[in-house]
């Protein structure tokens, strides 16, 4: 049984990853500020069951803060942080450059400080497949030069991974920064493109398409990136950097047909300009995670997006339900 400290643990992966731990018998502490990038609700929806676990801990606090991370890291003394907390998505980073950096940069540096002062050592980082940019050759693998990031967000995740670097050269720190390729599955944060398609989708309302539809995607099911995360955390050693993708690859416009598929409705399609800092592909080579952490994902796409798709719909029944309750 370990202690695992998750920041941004009320979040989208943080919360599956807590409920997979809490399940292996391991005592977690979430902290989480709530960041108003979506609704808290959400949130609290998805720690509801957590929270019924004596197990677990939430603490509501920004990773920023000083005092408050001296604090809790102080009494929870955890023996490894898997590091998600952050300012997600690529184009809001765009309006909002120097908030991307603050939480991603700053907020990740307060943690290695605070976790040094302590001597707490071992960390795993929630990187990005954006780190590659609009990288030529694919798949995309841990070697490739990310020195060419086309949206603040990813410049903030490979900024993010300098720092744990720096702090591993410099302290002897155990960090794994896992590069995760757009994730999806139950608790989905709503501004994703699947996420935000099947909901339009399902109240025949039209989906924003951006670009021709040719765009491509590498999407990895959240119960597989839980199980890499969880690989990694019990396999740290050193430095190390390594993708987790489903190494396939969609398009947009057949992202659409599958999710119209499952949902048994046809899209209305709102099209529009190809958007700056999104890619045109991400496309995972999996050799390296394979190897050290003996990770393979289970999931492809259809049964994940059927899988998806039914919470979904249960999600809105759910929320009919409980608004008709009030009402
Ligand atoms: N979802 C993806 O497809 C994807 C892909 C690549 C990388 N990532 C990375 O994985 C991590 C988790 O992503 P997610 O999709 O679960 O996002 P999410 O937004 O659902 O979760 C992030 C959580 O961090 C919290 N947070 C934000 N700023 C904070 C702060 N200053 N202090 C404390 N908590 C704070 C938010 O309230 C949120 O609950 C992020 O680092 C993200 O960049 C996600």
């Amino acid at each position: 049984m370990k202690t695992i400290l998750i920041t941004g643990g009320a979040g989208f992966i943080g919360s599956n990853l807590a409920d997979s731990l809490l399940k292996q018998g391991n005592s977690v502490i979430a902290i989480d500020n709530f960041d108003p990038f979506y609704d808290r609700a959400i949130k609290e929806r998805n720690i509801e069951e957590a929270l019924k676990n004596p197990n677990y801990t939430l603490i509501e606090a920004d990773i920023r803060s000083e005092n408050e991370m001296r604090k809790i890291f102080g009494t929870h003394m955890p023996d490894v942080v898997v590091h998600l907390a952050a300012k997600a998505g690529v184009r809001p980073s765009i309006k909002n450059p120097k908030e991307y950096f603050d939480v991603n940069v700053m907020g990740t540096l307060n943690l290695l400080e605070i976790m040094k002062e302590l001597g707490l050592f071992n960390m795993v980082f929630a990187s990005s497949s954006s780190v590659y940019g609009n990288n030529k050759k694919t798949p995309f693998a841990e070697a490739d030069r990310v020195d060419s990031p086309i949206s603040p967000y990813a410049a903030s995740k490979v900024a993010g991974e300098l720092a744990c670097r720096t702090m591993h050269s410099l302290y002897g720190f155990n960090i794994t920064c896992l590069r995760f390729f757009t994730v999806y599955g139950p608790r989905q944060r709503p501004d994703l493109a699947i996420h935000k398609f099947t909901d339009l989708i399902i109240k025949k309302m039209p989906i924003p398409v951006f670009g021709a539809g040719d765009s491509a995607r590498d999407y990895t099911f959240v119960s597989d990136i839980v199980d890499g995360v969880t690989a990694a955390l019990n396999n740290l050693n050193g430095f190390d950097i390594i993708n987790l993708g489903e190494s396939k690859t969609i398009t947009l416009s057949e992202l659409i047909s599958s999710l119209e598929r499952h949902i048994g409705t046809e899209a209305i399609i709102d099209r529009q300009g190809k958007q700056t800092g999104d890619v045109d592909i991400t496309f995972a080579d999996i050799s390296k995670a394979k190897k050290m952490l003996g990770y393979n994902p289970a999931y492809t796409k259809e049964e994940g997006i059927a899988e998806f798709v039914s919470w979904k719909k249960q999600e809105l029944k759910d929320t009919i339900e409980s608004d008709s309750k009030m009402e």
